[in-house]
Parts: structure tokens; C-alpha cells; sequence
């Protein structure tokens, strides 16, 4: 008898059970009323005197098994029940991730930032809504001179003296109103112009300003510093310099990069000459130093911007700048292996 009780109770250490019913037939079958427990308690008085206490020890082993194995399984199973509502049925396949990607300006303004942090520059921002002292007066460009009308602008009709920014130069006003030198800060923002739309030009695009304000800046660190840049950005080393005007610098220059006329494209992108105009650049106006609380007897410096939208379009082969602000996921998607 007592051998039978102990294949009982490997049975029931053995037994598992993935639903209730199976654990209820388990629970009657030794603990109901007329289970085997009670059974082998009710042989208890037939059992020898001596066996008694091995015989008693056992089925009580057996007993608390067999209640232990019922609770532990039920609460198995009420554990997969709780975890299949929060994650349902996780046997099930997964829906695959779509992978983002980066907008195509994003990528270009990162590659630049990266560009120029690596030489000690930070990046500073500022709003979008501008008055007119940041986007004009300060930059040398008081009321009635005729360059304002270089930049359709927008202005707030409400206030004349607030507009969208025309250019990212208003950043660097502000950033020489609140810090003195050395100053080395690129600014790189959203911009806006009244300006017909097509697939040349845009109401609003990106800018990359540069500032960089010492003792002692010449032309020649400005030189320097754009052909580093066009090495790292293009890994094109050969530019010029051609004489320009802004009002906000002087001597002031537009900035051309060597691009090749190897291929088609290239003869596309630079009309046949080989050269692509990149930036417009300058030593900053000691006017503009002043109106920024910067003594110009003691510092000078440089000054740049460019477009970031034309160069991912160049760098990209996009043929429409409109397609940088449509949203259109067929042309996003394509950005996908770009960091
Ligand atoms: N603000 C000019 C523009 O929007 C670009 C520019 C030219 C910025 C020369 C500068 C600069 O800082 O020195 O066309």
C-alpha cells in the first residue's frame, strides 16, 4: 500500500496542467471527497501497528503535494492569463519596426555643424519672428537702404518693426549683443522670403551662419577656414573667392568651390564652368561690431552664410526644391542609409 502512495506522490510532483479543468479533475481525483486521500485515510485503521507512522507521514506528504501542486498551477496559470492582456498572444509573430530617416536637410545641416564644431565652434540659435534692429539696422542696413530690397521680406502686418527673418545673420547680432570675444558660433535655422514659388526657390529655406570675432582675424583665416570646410563637406580643396557685396561686411566675397566637369552632372550642376557658388562670406563691417557692443578697434572678424537647402539639393541630385517640404514619403524614404 504504502509503495502505491509513493508512485502517487512522484505522479503528482510529475502532473502539470495548462487549463482549470485539468487542475479541478487533478484536485477531486486526490483531494475531493471521495478522492484518493480519503481513501488511503480511511485505511489508515487497517494499516500495522509498527507502519502506522510511515504510513501516516506519507499520505500527509502526499496531501500537501498534491494541495501545493493545485495552487501552484492554478497560479501559473492566472500569471499567463494577466500576462496575455498586457501583451497578448506573445507567440505571435511581430509587426516588423519601420525604420525612420532623417530629412535630407537635417542630414546636410548635421554634416556641417559636425563640420565646424571639429574646429571650435559652437552652434547658437535665435528666433524666427525677428524686429528689425536684428534682421537689418544692426547689420549696417538702416531704414531706407536700398540693399533691404536684396530680401523680399515678410512682415508682421500688425507691427512693421516685426518680420520672418530674411537671413540666419540675425543670430549673430544677438549672439554678439550677449557674448564678448573670442566668439567662433555657427548658427544654422529656417529663413523666409516673399518670393514666387518654383523649383528653383522657395518662400522659406535654411541657413548656415558663421561668426568668428578675435584679435587679430584676417581675410586669410577666413580663406582658410572655407576651404577646410569645402575639403571636409565636398572633399573638393580648390575655391575662389570673387569680390561681392553685403552691407553687413567688407571686404565681402561670394565663395565658389571647384567642383569638376568630369561627368554630366557635373557639367549640369555648374553650367559648363566647373565652379558652384556655395556661400556669400566677409570680414564683419566694424559697423556692425559697434552696433553690437563690440569694440571694432579692438577685434575683427569673419562672417559667412549659405544655403543649406541648395547644397542637399546639389549633394542629393534633387531636382526640385519644393520635394524638401512636401512630406512625401516616397522621396523621404530614400534618406534611409543616410546618417
Ligand atoms: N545673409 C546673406 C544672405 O542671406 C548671406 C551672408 C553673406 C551671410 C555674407 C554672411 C556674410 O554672414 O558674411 O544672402
Amino acid at each position: 500500500m504504502i509503495e502505491t502512495i509513493k508512485e502517487h506522490l512522484t505522479q503528482v510532483e510529475k502532473f502539470t496542467a495548462d487549463n482549470l479543468n485539468d487542475i479541478e479533475d487533478f484536485r477531486i481525483k486526490y483531494l475531493g471527497k471521495k478522492g484518493l486521500l480519503n481513501d488511503f485515510f480511511a485505511e489508515f485503521k487497517n494499516v500495522p501497528g509498527d507502519q502506522k507512522k510511515e504510513f501516516g507521514q506519507t499520505i500527509n506528504q502526499l496531501k500537501t503535494a498534491a494541495l501545493e501542486k493545485v495552487n501552484a498551477l492554478k497560479a501559473e496559470l492566472e500569471n499567463k492569463q494577466q500576462e496575455a492582456n498586457i501583451y497578448g498572444d506573445l507567440t505571435r509573430p511581430g509587426t516588423p519596426l519601420e525604420l525612420g530617416s532623417r530629412h535630407p536637410i537635417s542630414i546636410v545641416k548635421n554634416q556641417i555643424v559636425d563640420i565646424f564644431s571639429r574646429i571650435g565652434f559652437n552652434v547658437s540659435e535665435g528666433p524666427e519672428m525677428e524686429d528689425d534692429w536684428h534682421n537689418f539696422t544692426a547689420l549696417n542696413l538702416p531704414e531706407y537702404h536700398p540693399a533691404r530690397d536684396m530680401q523680399d521680406t515678410f512682415f508682421i502686418q500688425t507691427d512693421p518693426d516685426i518680420l520672418l527673418r530674411t537671413h540666419t545673420s540675425s543670430v549673430q547680432v544677438r549672439y554678439m549683443e550677449n557674448n564678448q570675444p573670442p566668439i567662433r558660433t555657427i548658427s544654422p535655422g529656417r529663413v523666409y522670403r516673399n518670393e514666387a514659388i518654383s523649383a528653383r526657390s522657395h518662400c522659406f529655406f535654411h541657413q548656415v551662419e558663421g561668426l568668428y570675432i578675435d584679435k587679430g582675424v584676417s581675410f586669410a583665416d577666413l580663406k582658410q577656414t572655407l576651404q577646410y570646410f569645402t575639403t571636409e563637406m565636398f572633399g573638393k580643396s580648390r575655391i575662389r573667392l570673387r569680390p561681392s557685396y553685403f552691407p553687413f561686411t567688407e571686404p565681402s566675397a561670394e565663395v565658389d568651390v571647384y567642383w569638376g566637369l568630369e561627368t554630366e552632372t557635373d557639367y549640369k550642376m555648374t553650367k559648363g564652368t566647373g565652379w558652384l557658388e556655395i556661400m556669400g562670406c566677409g570680414m564683419v563691417d566694424p559697423n556692425v561690431l559697434q552696433n553690437c557692443g563690440i569694440d571694432p578697434n579692438e577685434y575683427s572678424g569673419f562672417a559667412f552664410g549659405m544655403g543649406i537647402d541648395r547644397i542637399a539639393l546639389l549633394l542629393h541630385q534633387i531636382s526640385d526644391i519644393r520635394m524638401l517640404s512636401e512630406n512625401d514619403v516616397r522621396f523621404l524614404k530614400q534618406f534611409k542609409s543616410v546618417l
